[in-house]
This record gives structure tokens, sequence and C-alpha cells, in this order.
């Protein structure tokens, strides 16, 4: 049986867990391709599905739902009625609607949802000063990463025919959180930057942006396409870009959302089935 594990991962934290997926799905006798969908012309490229039983989607959590460019992508696909699953990875600040609001993106598009899942993992905005769950995701989550593979499996194959049930849905229209995504973008973060600091033009930055928003002449990302998802920063191999500091917003961040970095630490994993 075959299968296809599409992955995002800016950095890095989906990229793991979809690899301890990929080798679980082996262990179980799966043939599985797996593919970075992040920069930009891997999801330009057209995939045919049909040579596969079930297809894995793998994305971090943005404002509270897959990041959009990769919403976008997804709505341009074709899924010929096929089963897939998806998983999330986020930074202990909340994860839903993602999995509703992907499912129903995914239903749109022809493919049927059987299961779902997310793991904790890093906060990308730790690159500027936050402290959220810095060591993950760790075993803790790759054990319940295993765990959900063993039960997608059987989705898979018709050995369980059921689909993925309930999910949490949110009050909110998808205009609202479009807003509430571009708002706190722009409130939290700014655009990452070299200031000014010498560089190798490696074009690292320029050829991994999945937007198409960084350009290393000048050192900045431009404002309309960049996502901050932060990926230009964390893949410098000089270290020269960065993000601004976001130490302050970090302890904004715990009250307003009545945690502490014990409580959030607290988190586990989860499956969806
Ligand atoms: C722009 C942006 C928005 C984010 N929004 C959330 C959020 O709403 N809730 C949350 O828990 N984590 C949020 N995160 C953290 C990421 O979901 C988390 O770090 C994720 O594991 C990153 O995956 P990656 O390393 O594969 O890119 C956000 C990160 C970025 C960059």
């Amino acid at each position: 049986m075959n299968v296809l594990i599409l992955y995002f991962s800016a950095t890095g934290n989906t990229a793991k867990i979809a690899k301890v997926i990929n080798e679980k799905f082996k262990e179980e006798g799966f043939k599985v391709t797996m593919s970075d969908i992040t920069p930009l012309g891997d999801r330009q490229r057209k995939i045919n599905f049909e040579p596969y039983q079930g297809v894995v989607f793998g994305a971090p959590t943005h404002a509270r739902r897959a990041p959009r460019v990769l919403r976008d992508w997804l709505r341009t696909l074709d899924g010929k009625g096929k089963k897939c699953s998806m998983f999330f990875t986020y930074g202990g600040f909340g994860v839903h609607p993602a999995h509703y609001s992907t499912r129903e993106i995914l239903k749109e598009q022809n493919f049927i949802v059987v299961s779902s899942a997310d793991f904790l993992g890093s906060h990308t905005f730790n690159l500027g000063g936050w402290r959220a769950l810095e060591d993950r995701p760790s075993e803790l989550d790759f054990e319940v990463a295993k765990d959900y593979v063993e039960l997608t499996c059987k989705r898979f194959t018709g050995e369980d025919d059921r689909i993925l049930g309930e999910l949490e849905k949110t009050e909110y229209t998808e205009e609202q959180l479009n807003f509430a995504e571009t708002l706190r973008f722009k409130k939290v973060t700014q655009l990452p930057t070299r200031y000014g600091e010498e560089c190798i033009m490696c074009l690292d930055c320029e050829n991994f942006c999945p937007t198409g928003a960084m350009d290393a002449e000048s050192g900045e990302a431009d404002k309309e396409k960049c996502i901050a998802c932060l990926g230009c920063v964390y893949i410098c191999p000089e270290k020269v870009l960065k993000i601004n500091d976001m130490s302050k917003s970090w302890s904004q961040k715990l009250d307003k959302e009545k945690v502490t970095e014990e409580s959030i630490k607290e988190q586990k994993s989860k499956i969806y089935f």
C-alpha cells in the first residue's frame, strides 16, 4: 500500500514529526513517499494522487489555523476521493480551529479525512525572545505520533472503516480569522531583517522562503507576501537575519492566555479519530 506524506515546516518541528510518521508507516509495511512542500517551488508542481491509498498532510499552526499559503495551496488540489489524514504542530497556545478548518478545505477538494493529530513544538517566536516549549517535540510527542500512525493505518487499509468524527468548531467566520491572522502579525512580529549586518549571499533565505517574500540583496522581506513563518531566520547559516525582540510580548501573552510557562509544558500531543 502506498502512502504520500506532504508537510510544510518553516522551523523544523513539523518536519521532525513527519520523519517519525514516515518511519512508523514503513515499519507497518507501507511504501512511503515523503515530500517537503515548504519552498514555494515545491507547491507549484502538480501532484497526482492516483498511486496512493492514503495521503498525510502536516502543517504548523499559524494564528490557530494552517498557514495561509498552505490553505491556498490545499484549495488547488484534486483529492479524487482518496483517504487522507492531517497533523499539526503548535507552540502551546491553542490549535483550534486548525483541524476543523483544514478538514473543511480537504472535504471540498474531494478528500475523505479519516484522522488527525496535534503535537507540541517549540514556538517559532522563541527566535525573537519567547520561551515556549523549547525542548519540544520530544520523545513524548514521538510516541503519540507512532500511535497516531498505527490507528491511521487501519483507516487507510479499511480494517477500520470509520472516518474522522466531530471536531471543535469556532464561532468566528473565516473572514474574522483572516483579519486576526494579519492583525496579530502586524502587532507582535515585524518583518525578518538583516539590520545592515554583513552577509555571505548564500541565498538560502531567498530559496527557502515559502512565499517568495525574502530578498537577500536588501536583507528584507516583502510586507505583503511575508507570513512571519520565520523560516529565513531559522535557516540563515550566519544568523544575520533577525526578527524583532518580542521578549516583552512573551509575558503579555502568558497573562492574556491565563497560562504559565509550566502549565504550557504540561500539555500533551493528541490524536483525533
Ligand atoms: C505566524 C505564526 C503564528 C503562530 N500561531 C500559533 C498559534 O495560534 N498557536 C500556537 O500554539 N502556536 C502558534 N505558532 C507556533 C507554531 O505553530 C509552532 O512553532 C510550530 O510547531 C512551527 O512549526 P514548524 O517548525 O514546522 O514551522 C505560530 C507561529 C507563527 C510563526
